[in-house]
């Protein structure tokens, strides 16, 4: 196991290591550049996701995210931190992944909260998107986060790994919401705590410029009904979404006890 260029504390993929599911044969990769690199090189990304993944559009989102959530109606980013938070009974010493972790903002304050003795999983498909992660975490002197390259549809973490699970402003852009739920609940623990969210709409299909957007771009404007449904399907309970403005959605959820 080497650790090369990681601004991550080289004991966190340490304490990682029991979190993770590598394929039959497969030997763990060393983390480069603060990255653990665990997706599959077959990956096909869909438009949506190709877009997000260069230097340009992490970039761009970094710098305009904030404003953007703000046009739609979604509450500023210290708020939705807050919210997050407390959904998730966020505590010290908690293990958490962030799944669509993007350029790790909510990583990042995870991180702040759980401490030395928690940790906080970042995964994200675009190495644009970790890029700026791994500088977040590095600028802010984190040592508790791994992140990790990988792909929502197949997470590489052992079933039932984490207490609490955050998937933020990612749920519209999964090929396969219902493959994405389920792996989110294979690597929750019974009883966990999943908060998520994502461009949504209140009506009980996608039509027009969104079924295009949808079946032209993988982009999903997921009907908050039917949202609630497929986290239960998925193995949920509890669930609560609500819209924030007209075009997004917050869920959150606890793992069922039983499986
Ligand atoms: C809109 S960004 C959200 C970033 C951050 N969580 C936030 O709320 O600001 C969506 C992220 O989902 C990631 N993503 C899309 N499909 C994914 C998949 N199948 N597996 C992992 N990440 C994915 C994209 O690369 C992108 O970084």
């Amino acid at each position: 196991m080497t650790t090369t260029q990681g601004p991550s504390n080289p004991d966190v993929l340490a304490r990682a290591r029991p979190l993770l599911r590598l394929a039959p044969g497969t030997a763990l990769p060393p983390v480069a550049d603060g990255i653990l690199d665990l997706l599959d090189p077959a990956f096909a990304p869909t438009a949506t996701q190709r877009s997000l993944d260069t230097v340009a559009t992490a970039w761009l989102y970094d710098v305009m995210r904030d404003r953007i959530v703000r046009w739609i109606g979604m509450p500023a980013f210290a708020n939705e931190v807050h919210a997050v938070v407390e959904r998730l009974g966020l505590a010290a010493g908690d293990v958490v992944l962030d799944l669509a972790c993007g350029h790790g903002n909510f990583t990042a304050e995870f991180a702040r909260r759980v401490g030395p003795t928690g940790l906080v999983v970042g995964l994200d498909i675009a190495s644009s998107m970790l890029a700026r992660a791994a500088a977040r975490v590095q600028r802010e002197r984190l040592d508790n986060v791994l992140l990790v390259r990988g792909d929502a549809l197949a997470l590489p973490f052992a079933d039932a790994a984490f207490a609490k699970l955050n998937c933020s402003g990612g749920l519209h852009q999964m090929p396969d919401l219902a493959r994405a739920l389920a792996e989110l609940a294979r690597v929750a623990k019974p009883g966990a705590r999943l908060a998520a969210s994502g461009l949504a709409r209140t009506g009980a299909d996608e039509d027009g410029v969104r079924d295009w957007l949808r079946r032209r771009f993988a982009l999903h404007f997921v009907p908050v009904a039917r949202l609630a449904q497929a986290i239960e399907h998925a193995g949920f309970e509890q669930v609560e979404t609500r819209m924030a403005g007209a075009w997004f959605a917050y869920a959150s959820a606890r793992r069922r006890l039983d499986p």
